[in-house]
């Protein structure tokens, strides 16, 4: 007889089922775990237990066997996967594996490196790569076509076409190199976890051009729907991948035919794991033979015939010492754990992020506090737990001034930052704000790059914007006795300086390096206002009668300008250069069509929506977000999907972005 669940397995099964859900959004939605690996596969396998256990409880179709991953991002259309794309069992020691081995009754398996990235399916047809999605939920992945085509491992077109490749798709694993996370978290404010959540988060972007800024990677490995199977083993697919443009593991994989040779094999992948460019936490044992795979079949959410090994995260115990204080260009307070120097799988770690005030205060780190400390992913150290207090601790109080300029420390509504208030007086930011002052997309001093920006800091010359325009006539005989300038160098950063004193509003705007105000957000309040004054006196409400800008945007820009210090600052930069006034919006004659006009935006354009909108609204059109039998016309980008349907059904006009190009041209917007 079916053995019945009492109240408390029920309980303890919704239980685990709530914080697995919680922790799958975490992770594969939001691209940010809050949980380590080991204690989430604790808490799987203890539910699997517990349904195994009892059928009606396995039965709930939310149940963690029936689960793959979580659910898609909102904004990405999805797909059906043609093939589930389904998850891999784990075996976790010797005595597992051999019951494997004993299960699918062959020695010939497989060994492959366990790539720690995100999983993708690409889709050719004809030899073209026409479809990518992500894993999704394992029945509906998301549509990142574009994206995958930005990925030079990727192949727009196989290698090989024929008949027998009609219809394949490949499956395989996108991740980021050690070196390129590494770059990517020193130059973006966003700060990753490891790879393997930069490569998810890079992928998954709306935007495929920032996909392709990342330098993404992928390894193939594995295979969906295919109109033939013309390859008789794993091994021998491996040669096909490479002979149709994939890039395989095949150099870090082994044919083994022995649980020795498995368990050799995994030994060297735990061995070169520090060595190897990128991120692996596990091997993968797959059943050679392709007929004996088909035969071996699958169950809930894996496959029979394969399953992984995950190495252990490596840990270990330190004293943290003290918690200092980060401080970037826009003025987030980072906590960062100065640890008791301890060997962890052959790195010295000294310093982790703490992340921010409210991981601090969640996991009550105090100063002395023992610490449970993990090398995560191989890169960056997690400081997991505080595992017990020193006597006569004190919970740690995050500091309410700015430790370097004293500024107020300022926290938004539903924001875990919190930053120095002092955007451009504080001296940690000030290097990091000349800095963006100076860049392509601001005031833009060409001679005048990030170097020379932290050597005139560094001497003194320049402590804010304005001292950038007296910088040679205070310090021109200074500066020719400095190494790599001479006459003219200095002469030609002279006249880079001069030029730059007449700048136009947006330009001007985005210089300044309002917190939460990019290049699109600068343009859009240069065309509203038209000059600096009335931007830098405008109320958070008539910020936000602008489409586009929120109210959180709208009180951070109002904060800024409020701010004394920041005015002082502006005042005197503003003595020394020319606001140019934005290029007049063109002249609607009366034949432009879009005056007036209600328009919606669908599919992937070529350049970022805001810019679109603009751009229409300078035409007199009214940008909204649904298709309805009011609205006159959409613009059609690639893969647009049921706004499309929509306007098609209601006989709504339809254009192409090269329609609205050449209308622009016409009427010189
Ligand atoms: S084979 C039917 N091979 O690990 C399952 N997966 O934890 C086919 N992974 O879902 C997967 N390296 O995203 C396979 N060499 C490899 C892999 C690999 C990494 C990922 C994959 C999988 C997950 C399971």
């Amino acid at each position: 007889m079916e053995k019945k669940a009492d109240l408390f397995d029920r309980a303890r099964h919704a239980e685990l089922m709530k914080q697995i859900a919680e922790w799958d959004v975490a992770y594969h939605t939001n691209d940010a775990p809050i949980v380590d690996d080991a204690t989430y596969d604790a808490a799987k396998r203890a539910a699997i237990l517990l349904e195994s256990e009892y059928p009606e409880l396995a039965a709930d179709p939310d149940s963690v066997a029936h689960r793959v991953g979580a659910a898609v991002k909102k904004e990405f259309r999805s797909y059906a996967h043609s093939i589930p794309m389904l998850s891999l069992d784990n075996v976790y020691n010797d005595a597992e594996v051999s019951d494997w081995l004993n299960r699918i009754k062959t020695n010939e398996i497989f060994c492959e490196p366990k790539i720690d990235g995100v999983a993708f399916s690409a889709r050719y047809e004809d030899g073209v790569l026409v479809r990518g999605l992500t894993r999704g939920d394992g029945m509906f992945g998301e549509d990142i076509t574009e994206n995958l085509k930005t990925i030079a491992d990727i192949p727009k077109e196989l290698r090989i076409k024929n008949d027998e490749l009609r219809i394949i798709e490949i499956r395989g694993e996108v991740y980021l190199s050690k070196q390129d996370f590494l770059d990517l978290n020193e130059r973006s404010e966003k700060k990753f976890a490891n790879p393997r959540n930069a490569a998810a988060g890079s992928l998954r972007q709306l935007d495929p051009e920032i996909t392709r800024a990342r330098n993404l990677r992928a390894f193939a490995y594995a295979w969906g729907e295919v109109g033939e199977v013309v390859w008789n083993t794993q091994s021998e697919f491996l040669e096909l991948l490479t002979c149709l443009g994939f890039e395989t593991t095949a150099e870090w994989s082994k044919l083994c035919t022995s649980q020795e040779q498995i368990a050799e094999h995994t030994k060297y992948l735990g061995n070169i794991r520090a060595t190897i460019p990128f991120d692996i936490d596990g091997a993968v044992y797959k059943v050679n033979d392709i007929a004996i795979q088909r035969k071996l079949g699958f169950i809930a959410h894996s496959p029979r015939w394969a399953t992984a090994f995950k190495f252990p995260a490596e840990r270990a115990q330190t004293t943290l010492n003290a918690i200092t204080i980060q401080i970037g260009r826009t003025g987030v307070l980072t906590p960062v754990a100065e640890l008791e120097p301890i060997n962890l799988g052959g790195v010295l770690i000294s310093r982790a992020t703490l992340h921010n005030a409210d991981e601090i205060a969640r996991k009550d780190f105090r100063v002395g506090d023992t610490v449970l400390i993990q090398r995560a992913a191989e890169v960056i150290p997690q400081v997991l737990e505080a595992v017990s207090h020193a006597p006569d601790s004190a919970p740690y109080v995050f500091p309410a001034k700015c430790p370097i300029c004293g500024g107020d420390v300022i926290r938004e509504a539903g924001q875990v930052a919190r930053r120095c208030a002092n955007t451009l007086s504080c001296p940690a930011q000030i290097v990091g704000g000349l800095i963006h002052f100076v860049s392509r997309k601001g005031f833009d001093i060409e001679g005048l790059g990030e170097k020379q920006i932290e050597l005139f800091a560094g001497l003194g010359w320049i402590n804010e914007p304005a001292d950038i325009f007296s910088l040679i006539s205070r310090h021109k005989s200074e500066i020719l006795e400095l190494d790599g300038f001479g006459e003219k160098s200095a002469e030609n950063l002279e006249s880079a300086i001069d030029r730059a004193r007449e700048i136009e509003l947006g330009r001007f705007l985005f210089a300044i390096g309002i917190p939460e105000v990019g290049e699109t957000t600068a343009k859009l309040l240069a065309r509203h206002f038209e000059n600096f004054d009335s931007v830098r006196t405008a109320k958070s409400w008539q910020l936000q009668k602008i489409d586009g800008i929120g109210d959180v945007m709208a009180d951070e820009i109002t904060r800024f300008f409020a701010d004394e210090k920041n005015s002082a600052v502006l005042d005197n930069l503003l003595k020394e250069i020319k606001i140019s006034p934005v290029p007049a919006a063109p002249a609607l004659g009366a034949d432009n069509p879009l005056n007036g006009k209600k328009v919606v935006l669908t599919g992937t354009l070529s350049r970022p929506r805001d810019e679109i909108k603009a751009l229409l609204e300078s035409m007199g059109a009214r940008v909204q977000g649904s298709v309805s039998a009011k609205t006159d016309i959409v613009i059609a980008g690639e893969n647009a999907g049921s706004k499309l349907a929509d306007a098609e059904r209601l006989g709504v006009a339809i254009w192409s972005e090269a329609d609205l190009n050449n209308l622009a041209a016409k009427n010189g917007a």
